[in-house]
C-alpha cells in the first residue's frame, strides 16, 4: 500500500474546494484535491443567479449598500438562525473576494459604466447579486479552476473518499475508492478539508446533482466526534420546473418575472405584502405550497404545479441575461419562455446545516479536519439561506478554510502521526469491500435509495407535522435495518455504480435520519423549518441550534443544543410583510 502525502487534502473540487486549495497552495503548502468528479462538471457549475456581494454598482437600486445591509438582510433571511460573527466577517469580505474571481477571470455582467452589474434577488434590501447572465457559478468555477491548473495543483479525481482516517482525535488522512479501477487509495494530510457539497439527493425532488449525497456530512458524523449542526434546516426553491426539478434561477424574478396560479392570479402579494415574489425562499415555497393546496395549482401528471411568468420580459432581456432558463425550458419541459409561462413546483434546494465548525472552518471536536461550503454549518444561513448567499459562502469559506488548514499544517509534522492507522484505516476498508463483494444482495440498493427519497420529501417536507416527522423516522429506521442485507450484484469493482452506492447508502440514511429526528424535535417553526402543529417561531425556547452526534450502534443521533451567536441584530420581524400560511383542511 502506497501513500500519498500532502500538507493539505481537499476533499470536493467545487468553488469551496478550489478556492480552499488556492488559498493553501499561496500560503506554501502542498496540496492536492480529491474529487468524485472532474472540477468543471461540480455542482458549483448549476449556480445561476448571482453572488451576493455589497458593491453599491447600481445607483438607486443599492444606494447605501454596505455589509451591515448585507447582515441585516442575512440574518433576517436566517430567521435569526445564523452566527452572526460569521455573518459580520463573510460580508465584510465579500467585495473584495468577489473582486478577486473577477481577477481570476469571471466575466461578469457590466453595466454601462463598466461596473459589476448586480440584480435584484429575493429577500435583500437592494439589488446586490452580481451575476454572469445565468451561469455565475458555472463562469466561476471556471476561472477558479483556472487559477488551480496555474498553480498546478494536484488533482485526483474519480475518486469517492470512502473514509476518514483518525489518530485518536486528529485527522490524519483520507481513504478513497478509484471509481475506475475499483482500488483503494491512501492519503496523509497534516490538514483536510471537507468541501463536498449538499445532499439534496436524499430528497426524490431536487435541483441538486446527482453527486450531492451528503458525502462529506457522512464523513465527519461517522467519526463519532464531529457533530452536524441544524440538519432539519432545508431549504426548498420556490422554482423547479416541472417535473424533473432543474432550478429555474431567482434572477427569473429579480428581473421581473412572477408567480401565477391556475386563475393567472400574481398570488404572492396575498402573502407577503412587502415583498411579493421576492420574498425569502423559505416564504415563497410555503406560499406555492398553499395555493396548491388551495386547489388553485395546475394538475399534472406528476402532481400539481404553478406557473413562472417570463413572458412580459421580452426576448432580448431573456436571451441577454436568462440564457440557460430559456434553454433549460425548451430542452427539458418543451417549453419557450419568451412567449409561454413555465411550470414549477418548490423543491429541495440546499442544505443550510452541515459539519459544524467554528469561524475559521475548523471540524468540531477533532483536530486537522476543516468543512466549508454547503456541507458545513459555520453558520451564516441558520434556518434559511439567501440566493446568492451560498455562492458567496462557497468562495468566502474556501477562502477562510484555506488559511486556517494551511496555518495549521505549518505547526504539525507528519513524525506526530502514527502511519500504521492508515494502513488499518485502508486494511478496514478493503474488508469492507471484500465482505460486500461475498454477500448476495437481498435488497437493491437503487431501490432503497429511492424509497428514502420518496419518504422525505413526503415526510420532511415544506410543511412538516410531528406525525409526519415521526413516521419519516420509523420508516428511515426500517429502511436502515434492511440496508444491512446489501451486497453487490455485480461483483467487479472497476466503475460499479452499485459499489458506489453501496459504501455510501448507509451514511445517505444515518444522514436522514438526523434530519428528520432534528425536524421531530424541534418544536416551533423558524426559516424553512415549518411545523404545523407548532407554527410560530419560539425564541424563548429554540434560539438554538442544533447538534446532531452519532451515538455508537444507535441509528438515531444524540441531539444536543447550543446558543446563537447573536452580536448586533436581536431576533425580530423579518420584514417580507409575511403571512403565516393557512391552516391545513
Ligand atoms: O435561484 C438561484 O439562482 C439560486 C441561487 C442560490 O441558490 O443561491
Amino acid at each position: 500500500m502506497s501513500i500519498f502525502e500532502y500538507d493539505v487534502i481537499v476533499i470536493g473540487a467545487g468553488l469551496t474546494g478550489e478556492r480552499a486549495a488556492v488559498e493553501a497552495h499561496k500560503n506554501g503548502c502542498s496540496v492536492a484535491i480529491i474529487s468524485i468528479v472532474q472540477p468543471r462538471q461540480s455542482h458549483s457549475n448549476a449556480a445561476q443567479g448571482g453572488i451576493q456581494c455589497s458593491l453599491d454598482n447600481m445607483g438607486e437600486h443599492s444606494a447605501g449598500d454596505d455589509w451591515k445591509l448585507h447582515f441585516d438582510d442575512t440574518v433576517r433571511g436566517s430567521d435569526w438562525g445564523a452566527d452572526q460573527d460569521v455573518v459580520e466577517r463573510v460580508t465584510k469580505a465579500a467585495p473584495r473576494l468577489v473582486r478577486e474571481m473577477e481577477y481570476f477571470g469571471c466575466p461578469f455582467n457590466r453595466t454601462e459604466d463598466g461596473k459589476i452589474e448586480q440584480r435584484n434577488f429575493g429577500g435583500t434590501s437592494v439589488w446586490r447579486a452580481a451575476f454572469a447572465a445565468d451561469f455565475t457559478g458555472h463562469a466561476l468555477l471556471y476561472a477558479v479552476d483556472q487559477e488551480v491548473m496555474r498553480r498546478e495543483i494536484d488533482i485526483f479525481w474519480r475518486i469517492q473518499v470512502i473514509s476518514l482516517v483518525m489518530n485518536g482525535e486528529r485527522c490524519i488522512g483520507c481513504i478513497g475508492l478509484d471509481l475506475r479501477t475499483g482500488k483503494l487509495l491512501t492519503f496523509y494530510a497534516k490538514s483536510t478539508i471537507l468541501a463536498t457539497g449538499g445532499a439534496g439527493r436524499l430528497f426524490s425532488e431536487t435541483t441538486n446533482a446527482i453527486i450531492c449525497r451528503g458525502d462529506g456530512q457522512s464523513l465527519a458524523y461517522n467519526t463519532g466526534l464531529v457533530p452536524l449542526g441544524n440538519m432539519e434546516a432545508i431549504q426548498f426553491h420556490p422554482t423547479g420546473i416541472y417535473p424533473i426539478w432543474i432550478l429555474l434561477t431567482e434572477g427569473c424574478r429579480g428581473d421581473g418575472g412572477v408567480l401565477r396560479n391556475s386563475q393567472n392570479h400574481e398570488f404572492m402579494w396575498d402573502y407577503a405584502a412587502k415583498k411579493g415574489n421576492l420574498a425569502s425562499r423559505d416564504v415563497v415555497s410555503r406560499s406555492m405550497m398553499s395555493e396548491i393546496r388551495a386547489g388553485r395549482g395546475i394538475d399534472g401528471p406528476f402532481g400539481p404545479y404553478l406557473w413562472l411568468d417570463l413572458t412580459h420580459l421580452g426576448a432580448d432581456k431573456i436571451m441577454s441575461r436568462l440564457r440557460d432558463v430559456h434553454d433549460i425550458a425548451r430542452d427539458f419541459a418543451g417549453i419557450d419562455v419568451i412567449t409561454q409561462m413555465a411550470p414549477v413546483k418548490p423543491v429541495q434546494h440546499y442544505t443550510m446545516g452541515g459539519v459544524r465548525t467554528d469561524i475559521d472552518c475548523r471540524a468540531k471536536g477533532v483536530v486537522g479536519l476543516y468543512a466549508g461550503g454547503e456541507c458545513a454549518c459555520w453558520d451564516m444561513h441558520g434556518y434559511n439561506r439567501l440566493g446568492g448567499n451560498s455562492v458567496l459562502e462557497t468562495i468566502a469559506s474556501g477562502y477562510f478554510s484555506g488559511q486556517a488548514a494551511a496555518n495549521d499544517a505549518k505547526g504539525r509534522s507528519s513524525q506526530d502521526s502514527d502511519f500504521s492507522v492508515l494502513h488499518d484505516g485502508f486494511n478496514r476498508q478493503q474488508e469492507r469491500i471484500n465482505k460486500l463483494i461475498a454477500t448476495d444482495p437481498e435488497v437493491n440498493t437503487f431501490a432503497l435509495v429511492n424509497e428514502m427519497g420518496v419518504l422525505m420529501t413526503k415526510g420532511v417536507g415544506i410543511f412538516r407535522t410531528g406525525e409526519l416527522l415521526q413516521d419519516a423516522v420509523n420508516k428511515l429506521l426500517d429502511i436502515r435495518e434492511r440496508s444491512n442485507k446489501l451486497g453487490l450484484g455485480c461483483k467487479s469493482t472497476g466503475r460499479s455504480l452499485e459499489l458506489e452506492m453501496a459504501l455510501r447508502i448507509q451514511g445517505m440514511i444515518d444522514i436522514a435520519l438526523t434530519i428528520a429526528q432534528g425536524a421531530l424535535k424541534r418544536e416551533e417553526s423558524r426559516g424553512g423549518h415549518y411545523r404545523e402543529d407548532f407554527p410560530n417561531r419560539d425564541d424563548k425556547n429554540w434560539l438554538k441550534r442544533t447538534l446532531a452526534y452519532k451515538q455508537g450502534e444507535s441509528y438515531l443521533p444524540r441531539l444536543e443544543y447550543e446558543d446563537v451567536v447573536i452580536t448586533h441584530l436581536p431576533p425580530g420581524d423579518r420584514g417580507y410583510g409575511e403571512k403565516a400560511p393557512p391552516p391545513a383542511k
